[in-house]
């Protein structure tokens, strides 16, 4: 039941994102199982088959144009849902333009599934953004469901789409393991990956993200939590407080109904010990956090919003007072954004459910690269 609310509500961000017009744009998707969008594509670009699932609109020719010399490894078109099976190797083995699956990237003791997204012009050290799907999707489903990929052929950052290895791809944000730094499960995988690009692929390390949706954005809290070491910021949509979900002893990827139904009710400081328990010792710079959440939602109701601005204005040592809270005018009306300094910010939705739509552009606008 979970599983079909988010996927009927995030279904419905798909038409707002593809049909403006009767031809897919330039690395738009133009076809694939389940497609309903256009298959064509506008001038001067091919659309190409990825994969069953995925056709894309490329610049010219049937094959994506690497932008390095030598690509070390010649994968086709069509490798999209096909584990490399070796190491990922330099940034440049990765084929441009398209989703590519990855492994061997490090410690993932669960198996995490990870695909990378380059686009076809670099950045000098670019920026890497973890975009973490919602129950029920997968990391295909975010990568054509958002436009972090589109807009990385703008601005040059790097994508990861991490894939959840449970059954229902919810996230494992409950167990101890998880909320832990280097304590294992989906967290660390994840964790693993970006330490990967940062080693290797020439990324920023001053300009590791994270964004997620739902499920993915519980594990955005949680990334925040136990690796505020690698993530500068985290954007959360539609989640809950970081260790809000945490049943230490139960099984990984359980379902905490005390705190989806907004029943969790804890004070500042001990939502802030959840955050800092999630890294003993730990006395660097935190993440900047971003969080949006609909009144409406039934599915992590909306006390979850304020149980997470009670938390992150308390680790910033901010006044749980807005500086400011004002509407926005590229929001829809109801929508206010209270800010309670440079490190945090809070969207409130009026009459919107699970989930808030996407506003990928603003979300670059707040990690500083738009
Ligand atoms: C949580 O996990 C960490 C890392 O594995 C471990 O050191 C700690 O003892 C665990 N705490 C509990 C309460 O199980
Ligand atoms: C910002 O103001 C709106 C009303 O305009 C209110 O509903 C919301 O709770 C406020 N946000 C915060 C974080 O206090
Ligand atoms: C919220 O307001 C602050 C301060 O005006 C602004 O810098 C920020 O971009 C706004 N955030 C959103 C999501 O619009």
């Amino acid at each position: 039941m979970f599983s079909l609310k988010v996927a009927l509500s995030f279904g419905t961000l798909l038409p707002l994102v593809h049909l403006a017009a009767g031809q897919a744009a330039e690395w738009g998707q133009c076809g694939g199982i389940g497609w309903a969008g256009a298959t064509t594509c506008v001038s001067g670009t091919v659309c190409t088959v990825i994969n069953a699932y995925y056709s894309q609109c490329l610049p010219g020719a049937v094959t994506p144009a690497p932008t390095s010399t030598t690509p070390a490894t010649s994968a086709p078109p069509g490798t999209t849902s096909t584990p490399t099976g070796s190491a990922p190797g330099g940034l440049s083995s990765i084929p441009a333009s398209t989703l590519f699956q990855i492994s061997n990237f490090g410690s993932n003791p669960n198996n995490v599934g990870m695909f990378v997204y380059k686009p076809k012009t670099v950045a000098a050290k670019p920026p890497l953004i973890v975009a973490s799907h919602y129950c029920s999707g997968t990391a295909q489903a975010y990568f054509t469901g958002s436009r972090f990929a589109q807009l990385a052929e703008t601005y040059g950052y790097v994508v990861l789409y991490p894939n959840s290895p449970h059954s229902g791809t919810c996230w494992d944000v409950s167990s101890n393991a998880t909320l832990t730094h280097d304590g294992g499960s989906d967290s660390l995988g994840i964790a693993s990956a970006a330490r990967y690009a940062i080693a290797n692929w020439g990324v920023d390390a001053n300009r590791v993200f994270a964004v997620g949706t739902s499920s993915g954005a519980m594990m955005t809290s949680v990334l925040a939590g136990a690796y505020p070491d690698i993530f500068k910021a985290g954007i959360v949509d539609s989640g809950v407080a970081d260790g809000c979900f945490s049943l230490p002893g139960q099984p990984e990827d359980s379902w905490n109904s005390e705190c989806s139904e907004g029943e969790l009710i804890l004070t500042g400081a001990e939502w802030a010990d959840r955050v800092y328990a999630a890294y003993p010792g730990y006395t660097g710079a935190r993440p900047k956090m971003q969080v949006w959440h609909g009144t409406v939602d039934t599915t992590l109701f909306p006390q979850n919003f304020f149980e997470e601005v009670k938390q992150w204005t308390t680790v910033f040592g901010y006044s749980s007072t807005p500086i400011s809270n004002t509407s926005e005018s590229y929001l829809p009306s109801g929508y206010s954004n209270a800010t309670f300094g440079p490190n945090f910010q809070a969207i409130l939705a009026q009459g919107v459910g699970h989930t808030v739509p996407l506003f990928e552009q603003q979300y670059l606008e707040f990690l500083g690269i738009a």
